[in-house]
């Protein structure tokens, strides 16, 4: 396997010094890129997208054929997990994830085991090993999974839910059974992240999309607890080097502190936190990612610029950041406005590790 060429992103997350600020966009694989929406058709629908290697490795590599990114992430999606455990997952256009089996009780529970990994998820062992390949050393490769709670959250409500009824009422009312549930998955994602971690994954990333909809100590309990072993449960070296791990609570500015204890390397910073006083507070133990509003992509290549730089301000000298958006990328944005945020990151971050 070559040698790392542009090693930026592992750099800061090691908290070792860097010559300009990384930078990486969550779901930069996708809808806003008209090459994506080329091959998302040709696929036919999305999860034939995630589970036939070339394709995967094709949408992941787009980006990086367009931008001057410094890490490249599987394409796949937090909900093959449920999938292999068999929830069977499709996609209804305009509304989003969908299972045909929902897990309503303790029986339901029992019947979930930890799904074997090169079986029924191999297709993205398969993808990472290919993308391996093809990148060829340019940039490190990131893998990715839901956190239990996340991923609890859409097998209960059987998709995207606005109030999280089910999943919430089944933590309030039948709290072991919860307990139940999240030990599966948190033992599914230690099995899934280590054999991404065998095939190639450089990097690894926890999705908690919904742990901020969580009171802090129901955080505490029945999100970053599961996380925790999460993180104590992988592989800490491969290929001779560290693999580090960030962590994402999306909402969970307020709980840095706690996250940080957990031992990761990273803690990912939606828009609602300040940058400056998340450093004040965790940045001597972690790095930190983020964290533009999505939307400023909205507005014009210079307005980008200038919210880069705000940003890139508000963090300051030194390594320790890795530059992101605070959430996914919307698919209507402008690609033109991306390779202005990259750039800008790049051009104005030098000043900042001098
Ligand atoms: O970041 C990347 O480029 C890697 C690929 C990636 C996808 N999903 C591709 C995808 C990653 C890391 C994810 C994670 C994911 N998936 C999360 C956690 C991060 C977050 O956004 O909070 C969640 C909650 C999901 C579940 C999921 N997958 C939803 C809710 C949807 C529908 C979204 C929508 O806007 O329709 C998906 C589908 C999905 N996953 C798409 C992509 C590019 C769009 C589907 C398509 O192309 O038709």
């Amino acid at each position: 396997m070559s040698s790392l060429k542009n090693d930026r992103y592992l750099r800061a997350l090691l908290k070792q010094p860097v010559d300009k600020t990384p930078v990486w966009v969550m779901r930069q694989a996708g809808r806003y890129l008209p090459e994506y929406r080329e091959v998302r058709q040709k696929a036919g629908n999305f999860m034939t997208l995630c589970s036939t290697p070339e394709l995967a490795c094709e949408v992941t590599l787009q980006p990086l054929r367009r931008y001057d990114l410094d890490a490249a992430i599987i394409f796949s999606d937090i909900l093959t997990v449920p999938d292999a455990m068999g929830l069977g997952l499709h996609f209804v256009a305009g509304e989003g994830p969908k299972f045909s089996k929902t897990i309503q009780n303790a029986q339901d529970i029992a019947n979930l085991s930890v799904p074997d990994m090169e079986d029924s998820l191999g297709y993205v062992m398969d993808a990472i090993r290919l993308t391996r390949k093809e990148i060829d050393g340019k940039v490190p490769l990131i893998g990715f999974s839901g956190s239990p709670w996340t991923l609890a959250c859409y097998m209960v409500e059987g998709g995207s839910s606005k109030d999280f009824a089910k999943v919430k009422g089944m933590m309030f009312d039948a709290p072991e059974q919860m307990h139940a549930l999240l030990n599966v998955l948190a033992d599914s994602v230690i099995a899934y992240l280590n054999a991404q971690i065998k095939a190639g994954a450089q990097a690894i990333m926890l999705f908690d999309t919904w742990g901020g909809a969580l009171s802090p100590e129901n955080y505490k309990t029945f999100s970053l607890a599961y996380m925790e072993k999460i993180v104590n449960g992988l592989i800490k070296e491969s290929e001779g080097r560290e693999v580090p791990v960030t962590m994402f609570t999306k909402g969970g500015g307020q709980w840095l502190e706690w996250m940080a204890e957990t031992g990761v390397n990273g803690l990912g910073l939606d828009w609602t936190t300040d940058i400056h006083s998340a450093r004040q507070r965790v940045g001597d133990r972690v790095t930190l990612q983020g964290n533009m509003d999505p939307c400023v992509l909205y507005a014009s290549p210079d307005r980008v610029e200038q919210e880069v730089s705000t940003i890139l301000e508000a963090y300051g000298n030194g390594t320790g950041h890795v530059f992101n958006l605070g959430h996914g990328i919307h698919p209507s944005v402008n690609p033109e406005n991306m390779a202005r945020l990259v750039d800008s990151v790049h051009r104005l971050s030098e000043k900042y590790h001098r």
